[in-house]
């Protein structure tokens, strides 16, 4: 018989025979009856099976254990029980795979640590179902929403000779034998018999390159993994994470911070609209007003912030007995204790820093007329921090020029980039959006290695 799924089972009408395959949540055996929870992962709900102890030999009765694999058969009835509409009433069981008291799913209530370092099979919990589905689902709706606003999927290289964010931070490429490195007079390894014939990294991001997409095609997005050897400790940080970047031409701030809120907007409500009954067991297993805060998200307009004004509300709540680790004068990089400070207890919603100091910023953004500040467009989140990072690009070539000399950046493998100032050169802006961040936003999570199926972070390459 052809097997159905187990989230159309539950919404079928009783009365027909069918067939389900899925894997043992719980199985609980009276004198006469016994009554298997089955899951398929098309949806956090179980279907119940029932089984009658005596049409059923007790010797696979024994086998069907948490964990246990099944093929069950049956007629699909009314369920007498609260908490289903429908159950199987099963006629034939088939155990296609046993599962011994070994299994370490087994018990409920297992730390998040635990469950990391069984990474291969935290899958099949309820939670990490559940995370999992509304990931895919995350991804749909990114997709959707540049499609349907007109963008182009970009596919941008993940190998790379240049370092977009110029923090140096990157995971070397090569095929040279490292056991046995040939170097130059002084000293230096050399590249050009290296596979690509110079010294090549994997990618911490794709907007160079989807600058030359937007400055063709209009407006283009990117959606891939990206790489990061920083050695950040955190759980908010991945040396692996996927990161969503689009990037649009003629766009000045105004439109890129409107984008920005728009499109976040967008993706909490399709998580409200197409995840109900995972964002309602997250809500109870783990974060008890996970709904309400996505829902206020949608409520709230963003406060848009120049850093400047933020940091006068720091320092004001530093006058006023706050305290915090880091400093934060004019000119610091804002630290996640200041970012959650603004958000969560000053302006209780999520804010769009713009115009931070130039030394704290990547040299590609958009110098303002003070000759300080850059047109950067950070969109800092409750329980987040930093969930976007954009900003609008400068556009013209010897500004550009004079700010990578500034900070004696070598062009030798940027002069492609440089290229889009010189011929056509059109004002344009854009954002890369951290996709785990976002999942730890939408799921309630804490920890990043908790939004990705196998997390890549300091001494852990496991699974
Ligand atoms: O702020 P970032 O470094 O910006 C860029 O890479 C720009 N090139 C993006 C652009 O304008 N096209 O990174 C963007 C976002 C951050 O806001 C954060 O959400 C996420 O990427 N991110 C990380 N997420 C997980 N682990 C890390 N190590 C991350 N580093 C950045
Ligand atoms: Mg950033």
């Amino acid at each position: 018989m052809k097997r159905t799924k187990i989230i159309d089972l539950l919404a079928a009408q009783p009365g027909s025979e069918v067939c389900a395959k899925g894997w043992v949540r719980s199985h609980r055996g009276s004198k006469n009856v016994d009554f298997i929870a089955l899951n398929d992962g098309s949806t956090i709900k179980n279907i119940q099976v029932v089984a009658d102890a005596a049409k059923f030999d007790e010797e696979l009765l024994k086998l069907i254990t948490t964990g246990a694999c099944l093929s069950v058969e049956g007629q699909l009835v009314e369920s007498v029980g609260s908490g289903q509409a429908v159950e199987i009433q099963a006629t034939a069981i088939e155990v296609l795979g046993t599962c011994g008291a070994d299994y370490p799913m087994q018990k409920k209530g297992q730390s998040f640590e635990y469950m990391r370092q069984h990474a291969h099979m935290r899958l099949r919990t309820n939670t990490f179902g559940a995370i999992m589905r509304i990931r895919h689902n995350m991804a749909m709706a990114i997709h959707t929403y540049f499609h349907d606003h007109g963008f182009f999927y970009f596919h941008t290289p993940l190998i790379t000779a240049s370092d977009c964010e110029g923090a140096g931070n990157m995971f070397q490429v090569t095929t040279k034998n490292l056991y046995d490195l040939q170097k130059d007079e002084n000293g230096q390894i050399t590249y050009d018999d290296d596979f690509f014939g110079t010294q090549t990294a994997l990618t911490v991001s794709g907007q160079l390159e989807g600058e030359l997409g937007a400055t063709a095609l209009g407006q283009i997005y990117t959606f891939g993994p990206t790489f990061r050897a920083e050695n950040s400790n955190t759980p908010r940080h991945l040396a692996e994470f996927w990161m969503i970047e689009p990037e649009m031409a003629f766009y000045d701030k105004q439109d890129l911070m409107d984008l920005e809120e728009d499109f976040i907007k967008y993706c909490v409500r399709w998580a409200l609209d197409n995840c109900k009954d995972d964002l309602e067991f997250l809500n109870k297993m783990i974060d008890k007003t996970l709904i309400e805060r996505l829902e206020g998200v949608l409520k709230e307009s963003f406060v848009r912030l120049p850093y400047t004004e933020g940091i006068n509300i720091l320092q004001e709540a530093i006058k006023n007995g706050k305290k915090f680790e880091f400093p934060c004068n004019w000119g610091d990089d804002l630290a996640s204790e200041h970012e959650r400070y603004l958000v969560e207890e000053h302006f209780k919603k999520p804010v769009i820093m713009t115009d931070y100091p130039k030394e704290i910023k990547a040299f590609y953004m958009k110098l303002n007329d003070d000759g300080k500040t850059m047109q950067g467009t950070d969109v800092l989140f409750p329980a987040i921090g930093e969930i976007i990072g954009g900003s609008v690009r400068e556009e013209s070539y010897d500004k550009l020029m004079a700010e990578i000399n500034r900070r004696g950046m070598d062009t030798t493998t940027l002069w492609w980039y440089l290229d889009t100032r010189r011929w056509g050169s059109c004002p344009h802006a854009g954002f890369g959006l951290g996709f785990e961040r976002l999942i730890l936003f939408v799921t309630g999570m804490q920890n990043i290695r908790d939004v990705i199926p196998f997390p890549r972070t300091p001494k852990n390459a496991a699974f």
